[in-house]
């Protein structure tokens, strides 16, 4: 097992390695003290995993319950956070207990929301069971819901106890699921690991995945401990995001969050004016099965852009690619917006065209 200490707000252990959800249960307890832990999950996950990890807590003495919601990310909303409340209510969870929220960005982010404001708030273990979740949303605080304007429009930062990574829970992931981790996982080599970016572009990336996942995680923890509350660096974490947000919502969510980003970051390495990178972008993102094309134009995707909540008033930052583990982030009018896009594209262009 390998271990990733945070150093938030509330300090925490990642644990990463294969079988660890047989030790959630042990693990709870020596971070939360004996408490009764309240299992959050969505349906899919509940038939995967719901009962190992019910079982684990059980046998640690940490009198579990469980609530299962539907699965998808439509049900990320504020009537799936409210029946999780009343049913922490109904079954007298208190101050002193704890939710273990298991799954994948969705229950990890609504749980965690769920646990930020039940009772002014409680503890919450992640319990992350897609690469996405364990290389980003189970790390770092950020809880939510959508709202019909968009995505994590609710929410707050609310730190984990403890995240509970099992590596052999990843390994069995469908390829899509996979894939959509791996883009996380480029974005954080252009950010600040060119060794990391090496590994994605290898046809067999994902035979180290414990030493992956806790690189990442790693990253992760370096922009969070520089700033927790998403003002300055950690904005970094972007890379990739706002054009591919817009991305994602173009195609009506039928593209993937993964695969929205992939795309972004060679749009983002065009838009830099760098063709190499955006070249070096798109190998690693056809090793790992995720897109290299973009289908939607500049202005569809400016307009879908400017509802993003990383817009901050008339201005919105870009992160641009310097080099494979630099970026730079440069704050742009919005006016400015279907320009850059329109410049990573033909920069996608070109950069595809030199492709092998
Ligand atoms: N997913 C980006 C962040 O946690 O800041």
């Amino acid at each position: 097992m390998q271990t990733v200490r945070i150093e938030a707000s509330t300090p925490y252990d990642v644990r990463i390695g294969a079988g660890a959800i047989e030790h959630l249960g042990a693990w709870a307890r020596e971070v939360l003290g004996k408490c009764r832990a309240a299992i959050v999950t969505d349906a899919t996950v509940n038939a995967l995993y719901g009962e190992a990890a019910e079982a684990s807590l059980r046998a640690a003495g940490m009198d579990p319950i469980r609530f299962a919601f539907p699965a998808g990310e439509r049900n990320k909303r504020l009537s799936t956070l409210e029946d999780i409340l009343e049913w922490l209510a109904e079954n007298q969870i208190t101050r002193a207990d704890a939710i273990v929220a298991l799954g994948g960005g969705v229950p990890g982010d609504v749980a965690g929301f769920a646990a930020a404001v039940y009772a002014r708030g409680i503890r919450f273990v992640q319990v992350p069971t897609t690469l996405l979740a364990a290389v980003d949303s189970s790390v770092g605080g950020k809880t939510a819901v959508d709202l019909r304007a968009g995505k994590n429009l609710a929410g707050c930062f609310h730190q984990p106890s403890l995240v509970v990574t099992d590596t052999a829970v990843l390994r069995a992931l469908p390829a899509g699921l996979r894939s959509d981790g791996a883009a996380e996982i480029i974005k954080y080599g252009v950010l600040a690991d060119p060794a990391l970016f090496a590994q994605m572009c290898r046809p067999d990336w994902a035979d180290g995945l414990d030493e992956i996942v806790a690189r990442s995680v790693a990253i992760k923890r370096d922009f969070v401990r520089a700033d927790e509350f998403d003002n300055g660096a950690r904005r970094m974490l972007n890379l990739g995001h706002t054009f591919g947000h817009a991305i994602e919502k173009c195609s009506g969510f039928a593209l993937s969050h993964g695969q929205g980003v992939a795309i972004g970051m060679a749009i983002a390495a065009g838009a830099a004016g760098r063709p190499e990178l955006c070249a070096a972008i798109l190998r690693a993102n056809r090793n790992c099965g995720l897109p290299v094309e973009c289908p939607y134009p500049a202005a569809a995707l400016a307009r879908a852009a400017l509802s993003d909540k990383k817009r901050r008033g008339g201005r919105i930052a870009l992160v641009l690619p310097e080099e494979i583990g630099r970026c730079r982030l440069e704050e742009i009018d919005v006016s400015g917006l279907e320009d850059a896009f329109r410049r990573g594209i033909e920069g996608m262009e070109a950069a595809k065209r030199s492709l092998k």
